[in-house]
């Protein structure tokens, strides 16, 4: 018997639990041996006709200390107790998976290196993208690359508000609401919104492929609330959506990273993701240009990411060494210095004409006029601020 745990029965929780069961014969076929959740650790109240009612436990002591527990699935989120109990089941010398990008974006750097001087692992294909392989083919399929730059939609909830925003010409607070009903949303819903979630994701990928790490803190990061009809609009005047785009970019030995809604032409790959799937693009200099797809949020497509690393523990009782190195100063460059085109919004054309040089006008209503600029860098930007009502780089 091999025996699992899993912390936290939520979402993503129940799924893992909901995969084990479902798939028990393959995987113990794949294994060899049958995979068991011997406990489950939750503080609510479990319905006793619930199938992993008898083994939920308050107790964290009673995984820390069994000795049958091989690998534990952390999958409760938040950087409290994830970050002890993480902390603790490494030092003992378990393996641990998740899907906490909160916990890896934030204590990564700390506990991967934990996990290798116990010689465990701490693995995390959930956290970025639910069940799209990315982490495990950035580190391994593509190591053979320099990876230039990563842009992605990386965030479920809000790539399903902005297609319910396009397609249907629904309303921001409707659709979100849609999204949580279907498990997409966070708890705390504006870790979506104002773009926090995809922000941790876009850390994690840029500290795994660049190999340092990037802090959250240092990331330009704008939501999708600000996000209106008349922007829905413009962007359909240019043939074009907006979503909500993570991007790290490697120049000059430093890295730009944002996440924000940017502008994107129809047709492009990015453009045609939709509803809660996530698209990820990567670029490197020897595969070119790769793209990964799929559904990146919910309780199964997550939870298919964290049984694949529980398998992968069970199979390779080895340390992965998934790692990186702590931040250095000045690593991570001012993403306002970077170059962009830029849609903009003004009601003094006049003004913005004679002062930048402008590739296309796009459309006049109610006295505004949208522009699209030449390649510039938000800095330039704001030094006209006072003429331009607002802005949304394309990609
Ligand atoms: N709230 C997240 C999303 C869940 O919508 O993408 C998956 O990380």
């Amino acid at each position: 018997m091999l025996n699992v745990a899993v912390m936290g029965y939520g979402v993503v929780g129940s799924g893992v639990c909901e995969v084990i069961r479902t798939n028990a014969k393959s995987l113990s076929e794949k294994l060899g041996d049958r995979v068991e959740v011997k406990y489950v650790l939750d503080i609510k109240q479990v319905d006793p006709a619930d199938p992993e009612a008898s083994k939920i436990t308050s107790d964290f002591e009673q995984i820390l200390n069994d000795p049958e527990v091989m690998v534990v699935a952390e999958v409760m989120g938040g950087a409290t107790f994830a970050y002890d109990y993480t902390k603790k089941l490494l030092l003992a010398g378990k393996h641990v998976v998740t899907s906490n990008k909160e916990l890896v974006a934030t204590k990564g750097t700390e506990l991967l290196k934990i996990a290798k001087d116990h010689n465990v692992n701490y693995l995390f294909e959930a956290s970025v993208g639910g069940g799209i392989p990315i982490i495990r083919p950035l580190y391994s399929c593509l190591a053979a690359n320099e990876i230039t730059r990563i842009t992605g939609i990386l965030n479920g909830t809000t790539n399903y508000i902005l297609t319910k925003m396009f397609r249907e010409g629904a309303d921001f607070a409707t659709a979100l609401k849609e999204a949580q009903e279907k498990g997409y949303a966070e708890r705390n819903p504006s870790a979506d919104v104002d773009g926090i979630d995809a922000c941790r994701k876009i850390a994690i990928l840029a500290s795994l492929v660049f190999g340092k790490e990037v802090e959250c803190d240092k990331i330009k990061t704008v939501g999708i609330t600000g996000i209106t009809e008349s922007d829905v609009a413009y962007a359909e005047a240019m043939d074009s959506v907006i979503k909500l785009i993570g991007q790290a970019e490697l120049k000059d030995g430093k890295v730009y990273v944002s996440v924000e809604p940017r502008v994107i032409k129809k047709g492009t790959p990015l453009a045609s993701i939709d509803d809660v799937f996530n698209g990820i693009m990567v670029n490197g200099n020897a595969i070119g240009e790769v793209v990964f797809y799929g559904p990146g949020a919910g309780k199964l497509p997550t939870a298919s990411a964290v049984v694949a690393d529980i398998i992968d523990c069970l199979r390779n009782d080895r340390n992965r060494e998934y790692c990186w190195t702590p931040a250095e100063n000045g690593f991570v460059a001012d993403s306002e210095n970077n170059f962009g085109q830029y849609l903009l919004i003004t009601k003094d054309p006049a003004s913005v004409e004679q002062k930048l040089t402008i590739r296309e006008r796009i459309t006049v209503t109610d006295g505004e006029c949208a522009f699209v600029t030449e390649e510039i860098t938000e800095k330039q930007l704001q030094t006209i601020s006072n003429s331009i009502l607002k802005y949304i780089k394309l990609c």
